[in-house]
């Protein structure tokens, strides 16, 4: 009984948080919950309706009684069921298509957004009015709230599955494909995805956020983010920007303005602006940040980063600078 119970609580505790999909922030979510609690009672429904006759049918037999001298009750019994059956599936379909209509027209003026499936994180990128890139971030979809935004998704190794529960479905990111996802935060907020297709060991850490703000201060944002990474003050922060470029770390990460020489690594030009490091893995604050670049193998085992040996002045310098990249 104890185990029931628990298996009910914990259960039903998993339908709340910052991932739940029964609490919807945007139309497309909405409509979804709203087909989702259809399908539920018609499940419900079903399961109640079969199991009572299971259990009369089971009592009748354990009294004992006559066979049956015809099967006229048998067949209209078959007629009545598949007529159901029928029934039930039709307003399935129709719920699935209505849920389905509010992106179904697409908005002219809607921004869009690439999103690139990595081994183990997100690489987003922000194109203009010609699909050309303006800016790339990671791990973080900025977006205005209160209109329909376009993600654009690929994948250049696995498939992976972008799921944002509170904002909409999910769709996958399939490698050599071009999928489309359309997203609306209707109140300003943060809302915490999560990748939704087995994609490797560190599958389960491979989340992201989406970070809707009211026009104005989404604009802001993009005009920050547009620019390169500024000439660091200071004798530490230049000692620390020098690291960045002479030792490992410029091989696979860019910083705008520093040295663009690769995008295996995130983009880092405005890396102190971001909620999290590793996809969500860490909360981005120095602390976690020094011991992710001292050992990124023991957080995320797996993940592309190797450890890059420094002296301590170096770690130190390194250290101060990346924190300088508002
Ligand atoms: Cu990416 Cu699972």
């Amino acid at each position: 009984m104890r185990a029931l119970v628990g298996t009910i609580g914990s259960a039903l505790v998993g339908c709340q948080g910052p991932q739940s999909m029964l609490e919807s922030a945007g139309p497309e979510a909405a409509a979804i919950v709203k087909l989702w609690w259809v399908l539920f009672g018609i499940g419900l429904l079903v399961l109640l309706v079969v199991t009572s006759l299971l259990l009369i049918g089971c009592f009748r037999s354990y009294q004992a009684h006559p066979q049956p001298t015809s099967h006229r009750g048998l067949g209209r019994a078959l007629v009545i069921g598949t007529l159901a059956t029928i029934f039930l599936l039709l307003v399935m379909l129709v719920g699935t298509y209505e849920s389905s209509q509010p992106f179904a027209g697409e908005p002219d003026d809607a921004i869009t957004i690439e999103v690139t499936g990595k081994r183990w994180w997100w690489a987003v990128s922000y194109l203009n009015e010609d699909g050309d890139r303006l800016f790339e971030t990671a791990n973080e979809i900025h977006i205005p709230a209160g209109v329909p935004v376009r993600l654009r998704l690929l994948s250049d190794n696995v498939i992976h599955s972008l799921w944002v529960p509170k904002l909409g479905g999910k769709v996958d990111l399939v490698p050599g494909r071009t999928n489309y996802l359309w997203l609306q935060a209707d109140q300003p907020g943060i809302y915490r995805g999560q990748c939704a297709e087995f994609c490797g060991i560190q599958h389960a850490k491979m989340s992201l956020f989406v970070i809707a703000s009211p026009a104005k201060d989404f604009a802001d944002w993009t005009l920050a983010q547009q620019r390169a990474a500024e000439d660091p003050e200071g004798a530490l922060a230049r000692r620390g920007r020098d690291v960045f470029v002479n030792a490992a770390c410029a091989k696979c990460h860019t910083i705008r303005g520093i040295s663009s020489v690769s995008r295996i690594g995130p983009d880092l030009t405005h890396l102190a602006s971001r909620q999290s490091l590793a996809a969500g893995t860490l909360p981005n604050r120095r602390g976690h940040l020094g011991g992710w670049i001292a050992d990124p193998q023991s957080a995320k085992p797996g993940n592309l980063m190797p450890a890059v040996p420094l002296v301590a002045e170096d770690f130190h310098a390194l250290l101060h600078y990346l924190e300088t990249l508002e």
